[in-house]
């Protein structure tokens, strides 16, 4: 493989670096006093993290995303994918400008929503860049560095919140410092190949084939041009990628959504962004503000180191097996921490019992960090044909921020006490697990060194499919199937 690929693939990752900083920086700064005397709120506050305004700082980034996420498949599908990527890359930073220069509430909820439209179409559009440009047999693990560079963003957030803690005007780093990332992401940007795939799309072929000589081995470029080309010209007689077709069950494509939309939906209902946005001050329920802002860089290093086991893992044992084993394991440490924060301990006085509750949550983010956080992207970048890629995305993306709105908008509601209280919510969350393994079961189907191409037969031969409706096969599967084996072979032969 050309180094090359690695640099084109990093430099977009560096989208997810954005994304994490943004999750993982104003949880800290709900309990910094610089943050809470700008905006009038009291130094302390019993419980501390009761406050509406922090799940609207929360939310709004999530609702801003939603927002952003929607017309991100049309952006990259009609000017494509580098431009979008540059675009948003400013987008961002304005938005992170707002954020730091604040003077009060409403221009940091300005601030979180416009940053968030912008992370919302990052999220879709650099996993559909990254998609096209990794070969097969890597675009797991390659992939998968997205969601590295969303656990590294988060821990970085989080140590700039210990370091920052006491510093006045630390709090505005935590909310702009990230404008940084997105200014040299831009410029990095200048110097990457546009995706071969939306090249052949637009009928520049030769563009293609000199971005294919720079990102493959000289003998694989012409195989996989043909590849592209015979995909899109199937695609074509299909249809014109029009919104309709993303919904039809054509080409199993209602059922591809249905399983992206459910898989992104289901990551969120893990409850990882309730640790994410909340832990802090959550923590400081029974830790003081220093332990509190130390065990929340541990949960998020912890997040960040997981991640490589599903770099390791992803394109060796499978997404399927990821998932199932991810989903148990969060259920079960959702179940402990819920036991321990439940009226049987007395966890806000009894020390052991609190490190306990920080234990059983670094086991729980561990499942998630190799399972839910990075495979749900790369099933929703490998699900979808070429030419409704872009739409399908945008719908899935948008579910995952959807979820995530409702997760910060409500949490600090269901938390309350007075409500479901710290052991309930984590209840309700030890259900979801448990759901979501048997959504996995039963629905996703192992898309493991499948090519683009073959992602297509897998779906129409797939059981369940049926479940939206007989699928109508667009390409013939069998036919296909031979195709595709027959470029493998050819490819062996080489
Ligand atoms: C999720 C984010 C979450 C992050 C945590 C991502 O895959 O989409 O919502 O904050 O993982 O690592």
């Amino acid at each position: 493989m050309k180094p090359f690929v690695f640099v084109v693939v990093t430099v977009a990752a560096l989208g997810g670096l954005l994304f994490g900083y943004d999750i993982g920086g104003s949880g800290g700064t709900f309990i910094m006093d610089g943050f809470r005397n700008q905006m009038g709120w009291p130094l302390e506050e019993t419980p501390a993290w009761v406050s509406d305004e922090q799940g609207w700082i929360s939310a709004l980034f999530g609702l801003g995303a939603l927002t952003g996420a929607i017309p991100s498949g049309t952006m990259c599908d009609k000017f494509g994918r580098k431009p979008t990527l540059m675009f948003l890359c400013v987008w961002f930073t304005i938005g992170a400008i707002f954020q730091a220069a604040t003077s009060g509430i409403g221009l940091l909820y300005a601030g979180r929503f416009i940053s968030g439209m912008a992370i919302g179409a990052l999220s879709m559009s650099v996993t559909v860049y990254q998609s096209e440009l990794a070969p097969p047999h890597i675009r797991g693990r390659l992939t998968t560095m997205f969601q590295l560079c969303i656990t590294f963003g988060i821990v970085l957030a989080a140590a700039m919140n210990v370091a920052l803690e006491t510093t006045e005007w630390g709090w505005r780093i935590s909310y702009g410092g990230n404008g940084v990332f997105a200014v040299l992401m831009f410029s990095l940007m200048i110097f990457m190949p546009e995706s071969p795939r939306w090249l052949v799309e637009k009928g520049r072929t030769n563009e293609a084939k000199a971005v294919l000589y720079t990102i493959r081995q000289d003998e694989e470029v012409n195989w996989e041009l043909d590849m592209i080309e015979q995909n899109i010209r199937e695609e074509r007689s299909i249809g014109n990628g029009a919104w309709s077709e993303v919904f039809s069950n054509t080409n199993t494509m209602n059922y591809r959504v249905f399983v992206g939309v459910g898989l992104q939906f289901l990551q969120q209902f893990t409850g990882i962004n309730v640790i994410m946005f909340f832990a802090p001050a959550i923590l400081s329920d029974f830790l003081s503000k220093r332990e509190a802002m130390l065990s929340n860089l541990a949960l998020s290093t912890v997040n960040f180191l997981a991640t490589f086991i599903a770099i390791g893992l992803i394109d060796k044992v499978g997404r399927v097996k990821l998932l199932t084993w991810g989903g148990l394991g969060m259920m079960v440490f959702t179940g402990l921490t819920a036991l321990m924060a439940s009226d049987a301990f007395d966890y806000k006085n009894d020390g052991v019992v609190g490190a306990l509750i920080v234990v059983f949550a670094a086991f729980y983010v561990i499942n998630f960090a190799y399972s839910w956080g990075p495979v749900v992207w790369v099933c929703c970048s490998e699900i979808f044909p070429q030419q409704l890629r872009g739409k399908s995305m945008s719908l899935t993306t948008t579910a995952n921020w959807g979820t995530n709105f409702i997760i910060g908008r409500f949490t600090p509601v269901v938390y309350r006490d007075e409500n479901l209280g710290l052991w309930g919510t984590f209840l309700v969350f030890s259900g979801f697990c448990f759901l979501m393994t048997i959504f996995v079961q039963l629905y996703v189907p192992e898309t493991k060194g499948k090519s683009l191409e073959e992602v297509d037969a897998l779906f129409y031969n797939y059981p369940n499919a049926k479940l939206c409706g007989a699928p109508v096969a667009v390409r013939a599967a069998d036919k296909d199937q031979k195709i595709i084996e027959t470029k493998n072979t050819e490819m062996e032969g080489l």
